[in-house]
């Protein structure tokens, strides 16, 4: 079939791609000329794993092209998806339309012969009406279905994703726009689940399970907090709920609070489009402050293993939101950095991947280190913030040769604990009462 899909971010791309992959001839449109300049001249915009191998290949067979022009890529396409960003507006939270209500009024002029038009980005309920009516008023003539289509592709494993999906959730009451999106997921078709449904509750599935998995971390969370006062572990806590099948055994594990460009962003979104209905979603709410809460009170734990709060030294190990990305938007660590800041001005930070990109969101006045022992160098407290495969294999030894004191605060419970006790690390992890 052939495929349009507006934005290439981190949905838009991996999707196109994927898309490509299974056979269809796909146009990624972006305003953008520097990115679109960068893919037609196959470098690639986002890190993504697997993405690379996939990318060059459909770009050399043709099945992936690039533009910025939509002209170019929506009058022949059978479906055109949007994939633009949702940012949330600075002051209200809620998810900022502008883009996507741009992208509706400039793909309508383009429309020829029927198409679908599917909404991938996360969109608050009734988005779908407002594209379709922007649709239906620029070119009156046009035939079309709006439909929802969300996404759930993890950062670091969207192509992973896209191939495995748990379900394909397409949410639209029109037979010929589902008899469209039956051929073009056939591959799937005895892989996983289709959920046909109304085009609201389609939508609303994407923020309400965001907001669930959002939930499910603060509770795990708010469990370590209890194990750490009461003597219990949170470890085998975690283990022993996600045992029972109805809780599951994903998304228990603590830390330092969630962070990412999905889960902060949605959370409030879904919140304030509640109020909007004259909802309160108390648990939703509470999550987001609790959340909010959690960094400065980690921000304060790190501190308070110094022996003098505003000068002892602080390393920092990851920046990134989540282990496998480079990406630092929302990220726990960001703000627990900025938070020790505010006392404490003697700060050094090592990400594997996120260096760059932390350097671009401003973390100033603080040092940069090219690796975990150059980070540790004269520090007091050493801080785990993300949990990056290359901190499970740190060497004690060489380690406790560079620091001032041998402390580990491990926010991601990822260090061998009895490997750091026995090389004389004092050792404190989340949701376990220290033995030191
Ligand atoms: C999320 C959703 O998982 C995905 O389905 C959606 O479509 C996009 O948003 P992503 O933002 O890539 O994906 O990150 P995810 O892996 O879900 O993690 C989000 C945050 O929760 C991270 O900060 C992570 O460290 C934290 N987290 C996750 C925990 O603290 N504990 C856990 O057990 C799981």
């Amino acid at each position: 079939m052939k495929i349009a899909i507006i934005g290439t971010g981190y949905v838009g791309l991996p999707t196109g791609v994927g898309l490509a992959e299974l056979g269809n001839e796909v146009v990624c449109v972006d305003k953008s000329e520097d990115k679109i300049n960068a893919l037609n001249s196959g470098k690639l915009t986002i890190y993504e794993d697997g993405l690379a191998e996939l990318f060059a290949k459909n770009v050399q067979n043709g099945r992936i092209k690039f533009t910025t022009q939509m002209k170019d890529a929506v009058p022949q396409a059978d479906v055109v998806m949007i994939a633009v960003g949702t940012p949330p507006h600075p002051f209200t939270k809620e998810a900022d339309m502008q883009y996507i209500h741009a992208a509706a009024y400039e793909l309508a002029e383009y429309l020829s012969g029927y198409t679908v038009v599917a909404t991938k980005s996360t969109v608050p309920v009734g988005t779908g009406d407002d594209v379709e009516a922007i649709i239906a008023k620029t070119n009156p003539t046009a035939d079309f279905d709006v439909i929802s289509l969300p996404e759930f592709l993890r950062e670091g494993f969207a192509i992973h994703d896209f191939f495995n999906p748990d379900r394909i959730v397409i949410g639209t009451n029109s037979d010929k726009a589902r008899n469209v999106m039956k051929k073009l997921y056939q591959p799937f078709e005895n892989k996983t689940k289709f959920l046909f449904v109304k085009r609201r509750s389609s939508e609303t599935i994407k923020y309400a399970s965001n907001a669930f998995l959002a939930m499910k971390i603060h509770y795990i969370n708010e469990m370590a907090n209890f194990c750490e006062k009461s003597g219990a572990d949170i470890r085998e806590v975690a283990q022993g709920m996600g045992l029972d099948s109805r809780i599951g055994n994903k998304f228990l594990n603590p830390g330092p609070g969630y962070g990412g460009s999905c889960f902060p962003k949605d959370t409030n979104a879904m919140a304030q489009m509640a109020k909007k209905y004259g909802v309160h979603l108390n648990l939703i709410e509470t999550t987001i402050a609790k959340n909010d809460q959690r960094k400065a009170e980690m921000a304060e734990r790190i501190l308070s293993h110094l022996s003098d709060r505003k000068n002892g030294r602080v390393a920092v190990l990851g920046l990134a939101f989540k282990g496998g990305t480079d990406d630092c938007r929302e990220s726990p660590a960001m703000d627990i950095v900025r938070d020790m800041l505010k006392v404490n001005r003697n700060i050094c930070v090592y990400d594997p991947k996120a260096l760059e990109n932390a350097r671009k969101l401003l973390i100033e006045n603080v040092d940069y280190a090219s690796n975990p022992y150059e980070a540790c160098k004269d520090a007091e407290v050493i801080a785990v913030l993300t949990e990056w495969e290359d901190f499970k294999n740190l060497d004690f030894v060489k380690l406790k040769r560079e620091v001032l004191n041998p402390c580990i605060v491990d926010l991601r419970n990822i260090i061998n604990q009895k490997q750091a006790e026995e090389n004389g690390f004092e050792y404190y992890c989340i949701g376990q009462i220290a033995q030191n």
